[in-house]
């Protein structure tokens, strides 16, 4: 979207919030507005996910709350909208943990690369309550708390010119998330690193700011940089959820009834999110085969054995992942 419509929009939905906050709900019929922001288009999965979250507590409390989202960085880059979670500006947002990083550093753990070995133990780590409580509840100080994740995939590089070993990204401009680990990474790699928001990347492959990025195959498709980057290899680095965030006054302002539902609502919201997921991004794959994307199939070792070294710097230098790190280990152990 042009970015003075986007400034236009950020300065009325501001006005209006400035109405909400000092009582003159007038905009709202006297029913609560529960804002959400999210940084993907209106086909993506966690769209999909945020609708039935917005259904589920619509029809049981809907006199008393309108949920409306807002897609497409409409409010603000990733970074920004959870600037505006914790402020209580708006009430939730969807957030990778990269960028919540900075925010509380307990998120680092999912910056680390190779974390997970399969995307099987991801997805049973993720459903461990044991080690998504420590995670989702810790985070008081930094006014949010995460309800739910949602999957993001498997995190890849892809670029201009093709990336077959590591080696390929020596001396190359990747664009990362905001977050220190993802520069850490990309040093590691001999690459340079450029943080930059999602919604900047597109340009920058386009205007050869950057040579390339890393994410998943939506990204190719639902945000297009396929058009402008041929080649993504499948090197498997980082397997990073993208997470709902609510404001701590919201969540702690609910009655108990109230709580349950929208904590129902943010239950489905994963089940939906996932279901969509995996249809689409078969269908993505197939999708940016046609805009002329090749799909570089690697060994992934050599990528892995040039990082691995990461694994205890990180850990050693934030003891808040020890404790994650290890119950990742004891899943695997006990579970694979
Ligand atoms: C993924 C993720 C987003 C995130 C983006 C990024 O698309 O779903 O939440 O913002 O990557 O790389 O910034």
């Amino acid at each position: 979207m042009n970015i003075h419509i986007k400034k236009i929009f950020l300065s009325l939905f501001l006005i209006t919030a400035v109405f909400s906050f000092s009582g003159c709900d007038f905009f709202s019929n006297s029913k609560t507005i529960v804002r959400i922001s999210h940084s993907q288009s209106e086909t993506h999965p966690d769209h999909l996910g945020l609708l039935a979250f917005k259904e589920y507590v619509e029809s049981r409390l809907g006199d008393k709350y309108d949920i409306q989202i807002f897609p497409n960085e409409l409010l603000g880059s990733s970074v920004k909208a959870i600037e505006l979670v914790q402020t209580g500006a708006i009430d939730y947002a969807v957030a990778s943990t990269g960028n919540l990083e900075t925010f509380d550093n307990i998120y680092q753990i999912f910056s680390i690369p190779y974390l997970f070995s399969s995307v099987e133990l991801y997805h049973k780590v993720m459903e461990d309550k044991n080690f998504t409580d420590n995670i989702y509840t810790s985070t008081e100080e930094a006014g949010f708390e995460t309800v739910a994740w949602l999957d993001a995939g498997t995190r890849n590089f892809y670029a201009t010119t093709p990336i077959n070993k590591p080696e390929d990204l020596k001396g190359k401009k990747i664009r990362v998330q905001q977050s220190p680990t993802n520069v850490k990474m990309m040093a590691a790699f001999d690459a340079a690193a450029a943080p930059m928001s999602f919604g900047e990347v597109y340009t920058a492959i386009q205007q050869g700011v950057i040579d390339g990025a890393e994410n998943n195959e939506l990204a190719l498709t639902n945000n297009k940089h396929g058009e402008v980057a041929k080649y993504y290899t499948y090197n498997q680095h980082q397997m990073v959820p993208d997470m709902l965030i609510a404001n701590l006054r919201f969540l702690d302002n609910l009655t108990d009834e109230e709580r349950k539902v929208f904590d129902e609502a943010a239950l489905l919201c994963t089940k939906v999110e996932r279901e969509n997921w995996d249809i689409q991004i078969q269908e993505a794959i197939n999708q940016a085969k046609n805009m002329g994307v090749q799909f570089i199939q690697t060994d992934i070792e050599p990528f892995r054995n040039k990082i691995l070294h990461l694994h205890e710097e990180i850990i050693k230098d934030n003891p808040k992942l020890e404790p994650l790190y290890k119950r990742i280990s004891e899943i695997s152990e006990k579970e694979m």
